[in-house]
């Protein structure tokens, strides 16, 4: 959460910054504000409360001349979202200013230190500690003259260096305990950019003389195609001249840039008004992408070179664990289902900020495998660290390249679907979903699973992004129907077996999207509580197609109507019995069982994001969010 851009480089900086940091503002959009240096040694900047169009607003045709700045979109932890709490921050006389994406857990101990020792704060921070212990380090405030507040308009003032800037950098971090992704910036030394990394995302991207620094890549891609990756304990320094890589004792490491592929085009709106449209759009190519050169259709088998070095694992694993957050968890979910009927293993998938705190039991035998889109979500890390430490193979399926996740992992399977932007996630459950379909292959071929079965699976494969674009033309219907149940305030979204992630994942869609209360609910499971709210106000959407659970769901709607409950369904084409009893139906063709939620998953998308928009709100960016919750 929160995205962090620097910049030091030949051209002027504001407009890369605010560029770069418009494609970051899916990691939070409470408040935003930038700090460029200018080549007279003065510091200026602004900062707005709400999005970054705020702040561009504010900042009208007004020119901020100067090569070196940096920028932050603020997803509150400490202090409300006022202007005064915008990053960047800066020390008592404004030399300091740094933004910052993380937690500093003992800021309230170092403040008041720090108070004691004269230091004036102007914000309710945990962050500022970390400007003004940088300045303590350097010019200690006890040794001089009163301070006067630093103000982002404001000349700085000299500060007598008593040690190096980086020096100064380090010794202030390591008095911290918390998490960090910073991008500093000295007033009197513009030809520097310091940046560090603790358990916050930073990578630092290589272009023709300019560095980048950014929270991830989709803010470099128009710049660099070279990047660093910084691990934890680690701090880049940037200069004209070139970068290097030290840790906290000041140790410099040897680092290899890495290569993003995806084009700057990807990380862009094209003709869709909104990201989460397109990427609902873009699902078939997702899932084409990240199955792409793994099925082995002749042998009915999925090949998956990242998980190469782990296969004896793999082939003699009796459990796995899967764990992952939000949407990541519901494929995890769906892929506990293929694995236990088809790959014939033992599967459990938890909630990753629960596994990392109930002390996980791990036997001989686990296999222990991660999910996530962004490849930085705290708990998710956090749970995969609980794995590897405890000896167990750690496993990930991950999107972004180089992410925290994915470097962490003894193996994994990038998804390859190029940049998703839209806070909801939409195309990576798509494509985690499919790549869990390939695993299923691959473990359930070394176990049971026939060649007759593996070539059905692998072949019905093949066939659904064609399937899921035959469901995206019916999007404008879906917009009809979310205009015909705009009205209500209150969803429950049923389904079983296959589909009972799937419905746990609509639900949560139109939650994030629509601020409408939604809750995702097994259909067996339904009459043991969740059936006491529904009257005629409160409409359930059932996710019935007509697979092994389909007569049950039958009886469930049957239920629902009983009651004068307003019934959606999603079923099979061609279902004329559903028809007649539900209110609205919404198909999608038929296909193997397990393969299923890769189809009714999209008209839930489509419904939530309709929903979101007629009710006026920025679906892409939903209040309270982040795409990439780097915090636990
Ligand atoms: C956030 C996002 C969700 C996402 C979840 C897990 O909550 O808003 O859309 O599903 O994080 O993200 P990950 O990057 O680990 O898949």
């Amino acid at each position: 959460m929160c995205g962090i851009v620097g910049y030091i480089g030949k051209e002027e900086a504001l407009p890369v910054l605010l560029e770069g940091i418009k494609n970051l503002e899916y990691r939070g959009y409470d408040s935003a504000g930038f700090a460029i240096l200018g080549e007279d040694e003065k510091v200026s900047g602004e900062k707005a409360v709400g999005k970054i169009s705020a702040l561009a607003e504010k900042v009208g045709g007004r020119k901020f001349g100067g090569k070196t700045g940096i920028i932050h979109s603020r997803w509150a932890t400490h202090g409300g979202v006022t202007e005064a709490n915008a990053h960047p921050h800066s020390d008592c006389k404004g030399v300091i200013w740094l933004a910052h994406n993380g937690i500093v857990e003992n800021y309230k101990e170092l403040k008041d230190e720090l108070n004691k020792k004269g230091h004036s704060f102007k914000s309710e921070t945990d962050t500022e500690v970390i400007a003004h212990l940088i300045e303590e380090e350097l010019n200690p405030v006890r040794s001089r003259a009163p301070a006067q507040g630093g103000s982002p308009e404001g000349t700085a003032g000299a500060a007598t260096s008593n040690g190096t800037f980086s020096n100064a950098v380090r010794n202030a971090l390591k008095k911290i305990r918390g998490t960090y992704g910073l991008v500093i910036l000295k007033s009197d030394e513009p030809d520097t950019l310091v940046a560090a990394r603790n358990f916050s995302p930073l990578l630092v991207g290589l272009g023709e003389g300019e560095y980048i620094v950014a929270s991830d890549a989709a803010a470099v891609l128009k710049h660099a195609k070279n990047v660093l990756y910084l691990d934890d304990g680690e701090m880049a320094v940037l200069t004209r001249d070139g970068h290097r890589v030290f840790d906290l004792e000041m140790r410099e490491r040897d680092k290899e840039s890495q290569v993003i592929d995806w084009s700057p085009e990807r990380a862009q709106k094209n003709c869709y008004p909104h990201f989460m449209l397109k990427e609902i759009f873009e699902g078939p190519e997702a899932v084409e992408n990240s199955v792409r050169g793994r099925l082995v259709l002749e042998e009915g088998n999925a090949k998956l070179g990242g998980l190469e070095k782990v296969m004896p694992a793999l082939r003699n694993a009796k459990r796995i664990l899967i764990s992952a957050c939000g949407t990541a968890y519901h494929a995890g979910r769906v892929g506990e289902y293929m694995l236990e009927e088809y790959g014939g293993i033992p599967v459990e998938t938890d909630i990753a900020s629960e596994f990392r705190y109930r002390k996980p039991v791990f036997r001989e035998g686990d296999v222990f495998l991660a999910i996530s889109q962004s490849g930085e979500t705290a708990d998710t890390l956090a749970a995969l660290r609980e794995a590897k430490e405890k000896g167990v193979p750690a496993l990930a399926v991950v999107n972004v390249v180089g992410s925290t996740i994915a470097r962490y992992a003894d193996a994994g399977v990038y998804q390859h679907i190029g940049p998703e932007i839209g806070v909801a996630s939409t195309k990576a459950f798509v494509s985690q979903v499919s790549i869990l379909a390939l695993l299923t292959l691959l473990i359930g071929r070394q176990r049971e699973m026939s060649v007759v079965m593996g070539r059905r699976i692998a072949n019905e494969l093949t066939k659904i992004p064609e399937l899921m674009r035959k469901i995206l033309k019916q999007s404008d219907n879906v917009a009809t129907l979310a205009r015909k149940y705009g009205k209500y305030g209150n969803f429950l979204y049923l389904g079983r077996k296959y589909n009972l992630p799937v419905a746990y994942e609509g639900a949560l869609k139109l939650k994030e999207i629509s601020y409408v209360h939604a809750e995702g609910c097994g259909a067996g499971e339904m009459k043991h509580g969740s059936i006491a709210m529904i009257d005629e106000n409160f409409p359930s959407v059932f996710i019935a197609p007509q697979d092994s659970v389909y007569e049950k769901m039958i009886s469930n709607i049957e239920e629902i109507k009983a009651r004068r409950g307003l019934v959606i369904a999603v079923a099979t084409e061609g279902d004329k019995k559903i028809a007649d009893i539900a209110d609205d139906v919404i198909y999608i063709p038929k296909t193997l069982e397990m393969l299923t939620p890769l189809l009714s998953v999209v008209p839930l998308q489509l419904f939530a994001y309709h929903f979101g928009v007629l009710r006026g709100l920025d679906v892409d960016k939903p209040r309270n969010l982040a795409k990439s919750v780097t915090v636990e």
